[in-house]
């Protein structure tokens, strides 16, 4: 199989490239990445010599039709699959227009040049965000994939629009393609803005961890590599028009991660600093991802406290590609979030 993937310089579409190739000896991937402040090439850099002749990368824009349309005809392109996303929520509040380009016009040019191209399977990697929230006390409450659309964050609604969009190219022009909504991932090659590897190389420096709100809000953990696990599953076995839910099944509160964190750094808990909650801040996110596992056999094998700490190792071990990420305005844009 000839496979597009797009965003496979991010954290999650670089973990799938990584899987595929190992996984399957038949498939070519071609990695289309607009190389965003979140993208990164050292990340990928080793592929094309790891796999001669089965990994190509292109920089380009999904928005850009002209050069979507040119990446599936030259590398006669036959699946694909969109990661690529502005994905931070903190980032959408900020500014909103970045995330509908990306996020929704990008996967309407995306979608028409699939169909033009005639694609056999489209995959939409989407978001248990686009189900807006769960209240605390409900606590056997989840969200199924026939729960209402509700989303309550910038980047929420642009997946979401996302979504529908996917939706229509499969009702009117019978595009074959599957969405799958995933809970909040966590593992190697995340970008540090996002909870876990913010809070990480922070608590390393002896900064203070900055908590939005209470620390309560409650977030369903899945590894990288189970929900690459679940993508690969619907390429290859999801119905047509057919969205899955996947998560880790590891409800965590935001505090009690951070203490994780600190406890594998051997810091206290002084350094926890409470900050201004987050506007329109969801309170708690659950999969019910039962779909998937009758109809995809799918379920997630990491837990959460043993994920988290191979995490951890992972990022103390790789400090030459923590300093390649943290170039950059990173530092500055983080600072200036939490008033610093
Ligand atoms: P990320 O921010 O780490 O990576 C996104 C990648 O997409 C970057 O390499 C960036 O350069 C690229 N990109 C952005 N806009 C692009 C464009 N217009 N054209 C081409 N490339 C572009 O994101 P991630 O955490 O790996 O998320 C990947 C996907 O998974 C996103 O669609 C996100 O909505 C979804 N998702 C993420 C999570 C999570 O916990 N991180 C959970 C559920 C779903
Ligand atoms: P994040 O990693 O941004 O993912 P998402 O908003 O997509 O769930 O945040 C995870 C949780 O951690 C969320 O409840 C917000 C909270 N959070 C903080 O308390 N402080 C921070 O600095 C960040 C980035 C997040």
């Amino acid at each position: 199989m000839r496979l597009l993937v797009t965003g496979g310089c991010g954290f999650i579409g670089g973990n799938f490239i990584r899987m595929i190739l190992r996984a399957r000896s038949d498939v070519v991937v071609c990695n289309m990445d607009k190389l965003s402040y979140a993208g990164n090439t050292a990340h990928m850099q080793d592929m094309e010599r790891a796999y001669p002749g089965r990994y190509f990368f292109e920089r380009a824009d999904i928005a850009d039709a002209a050069a979507a349309r040119e990446i599936l005809r030259t590398h006669k392109i036959e699946a694909l699959v969109n990661f690529a996303a502005e994905s931070h929520v903190d980032r959408s509040i900020e500014d909103a227009t970045p995330f509908l380009r990306s996020n929704v016009q990008g996967v309407v040019v995306l979608l028409k040049a699939a169909l033009d191209a005639g694609i056999k399977r489209f995959v939409q990697i989407s978001t248990d965000e686009v189900y807006g929230s769960l209240p605390l006390e409900a606590k056997d409450a989840s969200f199924r994939e026939d729960s209402p659309l509700s989303p309550n964050s910038p980047y929420a609604a642009s997946k979401a629009s996302a979504d529908l969009f996917c939706r229509s190219f499969f009702k009117t022009y019978d595009l074959p393609l599957v969405i799958t909504r995933c809970s909040n991932n966590y593992g190697p090659y995340q970008f540090p803005e996002k909870l876990i590897p913010l809070m990480f190389f922070r608590a390393m420096r002896g900064e203070s961890l900055p908590l939005y709100g209470d620390g309560l809000n409650v977030r369903d953990w899945i590894h990288v590599e189970d929900h690459c696990r679940g993508v690969l599953l619907a390429l290859e076995k999801g119905r047509a028009g057919a969205i899955y839910n996947f998560g880790g099944g590891a409800e965590r509160g935001n505090l009690h991660v951070v203490r994780e964190i600190l406890k594998f750094c051997g810091r206290d808990e002084s350094l926890i600093r409470p900050v201004k909650d987050r506007p329109g801040h969801d309170r708690r996110y659950a999969m019910d991802y039962g779909l998937a596992a009758r109809e995809l056999g799918f379920s997630p094998s990491c837990c959460f406290e043993e994920g988290l700490r191979r995490t951890l190792v992972w990022y103390r071990e790789n400090q030459a590609w923590v300093d390649d990420v943290a170039s950059g305005d990173y530092l500055s844009d983080i600072r200036k979030r939490y008033g610093e």
